[in-house]
Parts: C-alpha cells; sequence; structure tokens
C-alpha cells in the first residue's frame, strides 16, 4: 500500500480540505504497516496554473506545510514535501503529455468551471494541470490517493492516462504504472460554503464567511457559525427531510463529521430544533477541534528553519522513491539516456 495525495498552498487550509482530505491523509499515516508509506505534498507547481503573488505563494507554501503537520502529519511517519523540491514530477509530466488526450483534458469539469467562457485567456498550465496530478502519484506507484469528491474526476483521468501508457508501451506482466485508487470519505466529501449550499466551501471563494479556516480564532468560528445561511423550519428527525435544504444539510454534515456520527443520528439528537440551538453547539464542537490544530499552527510558524528542514529532507526521501519509475518511463519510451 502506498498512498499519496497533494493539497495546493494557496490561500488557508479550510475545513472542507480538512474533513474531506486532510483528516483521513492523518488516520491513513497512523495505520500504516510495516513496509507501507505514505506521501503527502504541496502541489506547488499546480499553484502556477493561475495567477499568483510569488512572495504569497512561497509564504503559501511553509504556512501549509505548518498546517499540515498541526493537523497531525507527522514528518517522522509520512514523507511530506513540496513539489518543486521533486524535479521528477514535472519530467513525468511532459512524458505522459505524449499519452494524455486533448479530448479527456478537455472534459474536466474543474477546467470547464476555472476557465469559463474565456478558454483562449487561461494558461496552458491550467489546462495540462491534470497531467501534472497524474504524475504527481503514477510517480510513486500510488495505490490509494484520498482525496475530496472534486479530485475524483482528475484521479480517473490518472487511471486513464496510466492504463493507455501500459498499453502502448509496456507488456502486460511487467506495467510501467499502478492504477491508483481514489478513497473519498463515506461524508464530509464535499463541504459547502457558509453563504450558498450550492457552492463548495473553497480557498478562492472572495468571501472569508464562506469558510472556516482552521486558523480562525473561536470568536471568528463562533461568528461565521451564526451567520451561516440557513432556513427559518427546525431540524428534521432524518436525513431525508433535509433533501431540498442544502445549507441546513452542510451544517448537519459538517457536525456528523466532527463527531464521527450519521446524519441521521445527529439528526435523533436535534430533530425538532432550530438553529438557535443548532448553531452554537456546532460552533462550539468547531473551536473545540480548531483549538488544538490552531495552538501547534502558530508554534510550528516561529520555526522556519524547522519547516525548511521538513521539506527539505521530505523531498529527499521522495526524489529517491521516484527515480526508478521515472528511469522505466524514459526507457519505455525508447528515449536514450546516458
Ligand atoms: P485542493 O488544494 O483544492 O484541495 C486539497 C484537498 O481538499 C479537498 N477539498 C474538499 N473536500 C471536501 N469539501 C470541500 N469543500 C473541499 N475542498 C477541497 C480536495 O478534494 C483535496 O483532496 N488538484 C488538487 C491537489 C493535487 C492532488 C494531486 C491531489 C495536486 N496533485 C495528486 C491528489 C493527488 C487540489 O487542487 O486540491
Amino acid at each position: 500500500m502506498r498512498v499519496v495525495s497533494g493539497i495546493q498552498p494557496t490561500g488557508n487550509l479550510h475545513l472542507g480540505n480538512y474533513l474531506g482530505a486532510i483528516r483521513n491523509w492523518v488516520r491513513m499515516q497512523d495505520e500504516m504497516g510495516e513496509g507501507e508509506q505514505c506521501l503527502f505534498f504541496l502541489a506547488d507547481l499546480h499553484a502556477i496554473s493561475m495567477p499568483h503573488d510569488p512572495a504569497e505563494l512561497k509564504k503559501g507554501t511553509l504556512e501549509m506545510a505548518a498546517a499540515l503537520v498541526a493537523c497531525g502529519i507527522d514528518p517522522a511517519k509520512s514523507i511530506l514535501f513540496n513539489q518543486a523540491q521533486v524535479p521528477q514530477h514535472a519530467e513525468l509530466q511532459w512524458l505522459l503529455g505524449g499519452t494524455a488526450r486533448m479530448g479527456w483534458l478537455n472534459r474536466m469539469t474543474q477546467w470547464k468551471d476555472k476557465a469559463g467562457k474565456n478558454r483562449e485567456g487561461q494558461s496552458v498550465a491550467l489546462f495540462t494541470y491534470p497531467v501534472l496530478q497524474a504524475a504527481d502519484v503514477l510517480l510513486y506507484q500510488a495505490t490509494h490517493v484520498p482525496v475530496g469528491e472534486d479530485q475524483k474526476q482528475h484521479l480517473e483521468l490518472a487511471r486513464d492516462i496510466a492504463q493507455k501508457f501500459n498499453n502502448d508501451f509496456a507488456s502486460e506482466d511487467a506495467p510501467v504504472f499502478t492504477l491508483p485508487d481514489p478513497i473519498v470519505p463515506p461524508q464530509a466529501a464535499r463541504i459547502m460554503s457558509l453563504r450558498d449550499g450550492a457552492k463548495k466551501m473553497s480557498k478562492s471563494d472572495p468571501s472569508d464567511m464562506s469558510r472556516i479556516n482552521l486558523a480562525d480564532d473561536a470568536d471568528e468560528v463562533m461568528k461565521k457559525v451564526k451567520k451561516a445561511k440557513t432556513d427559518p423550519e427546525p431540524l428534521p428527525s432524518e436525513e431525508k427531510g433535509l433533501a431540498d435544504r442544502p445549507e441546513a444539510l452542510n451544517l448537519v454534515t459538517i457536525y456528523a463529521a466532527l463527531t464521527d456520527k450519521s446524519v441521521d443520528d445527529v439528526l435523533g439528537e436535534f430533530g425538532g430544533e432550530g438553529f438557535g440551538k443548532f448553531k452554537p453547539a456546532l460552533g462550539e464542537l468547531l473551536v473545540e477541534t480548531l483549538r488544538p490544530i490552531s495552538e501547534r499552527f502558530n508554534g510550528l510558524l516561529e520555526d522556519r528553519e524547522a519547516l525548511d528542514a521538513i521539506l527539505a529532507r521530505g523531498a529527499s526521501q521522495a526524489r529517491e522513491i521516484a527515480v526508478p519509475t521515472l528511469e522505466k518511463t524514459y526507457e519505455a519510451l525508447g528515449l536514450v539516456r546516458g
């Protein structure tokens, strides 16, 4: 078993990232057996696909490394690094570029959403982004990739690229790439914005009120939960009563994920109550969950050298694992290496 996943170091780590992905990373790391490995990285190469400020990216990369460690990623157990220190990611992306198809990339919903009507004005990197993402996991022969719902399509593309490459350039008994499985949590795979139940919680939403950041203090968390959009109805006693109430469903889902209960169990407790009772309970639960994380985060940020050292060590471990697969790929393609 080899677990690989990444996060873009742009903006703050938010509750959607945490419940949809990072919490699972920590759980998988802690359940690792002998000979198994977890690799987690900051997708800084992906971040340059959108207009960005270099100084912000640098700062964001170190902050995201600190945030992951604060959430429980232990650099002694997992390999934690940023892509830019492992050039094999970019190299493999190019090598896979001959296999990926324009039509496949054109169907990616993230590309369609981000480009909107202005496809011609987008960077080439935004279009080829999923090929780099495929390289990220195929480079390490990942078997499991814990992600939120929104990244599932990119992982399916990674499987398609791996399959086509193996078919075209490898024999059946000696495939070059392992087909990775996306691991999406049963609940909290898609946490929605606190301002609009039809939009996912996202770092790029201009309104900070739409998301809970892991570094928010208790007052901010309580304020955001109290101001979260809801409806005037009391909570129902079963999940099906929330079918047309996306904002209410989102808040109950967050509560359920934080307590490791089902939505029905939470409604068993709060059914019949209004948001005047539910929101303070949710706010307090969030504050209690985030307090230790933000304390650790603030402590880690004070030691910039320690963060640099964690990333440098992780990158050197990652490069070692990456090289054999990269060499096999060059070889399979008939590229001459000295
Ligand atoms: P990113 O940085 O947008 O998000 C990191 C992880 O958080 C999950 N996530 C969510 N889960 C539930 N609800 C939400 N509202 C929510 N928002 C984000 C994402 O699904 C993701 O798991 N392209 C990726 C980064 C990446 C990557 C990879 C991931 C680059 N290479 C290889 C896996 C494997 C991204 O932009 O995630």
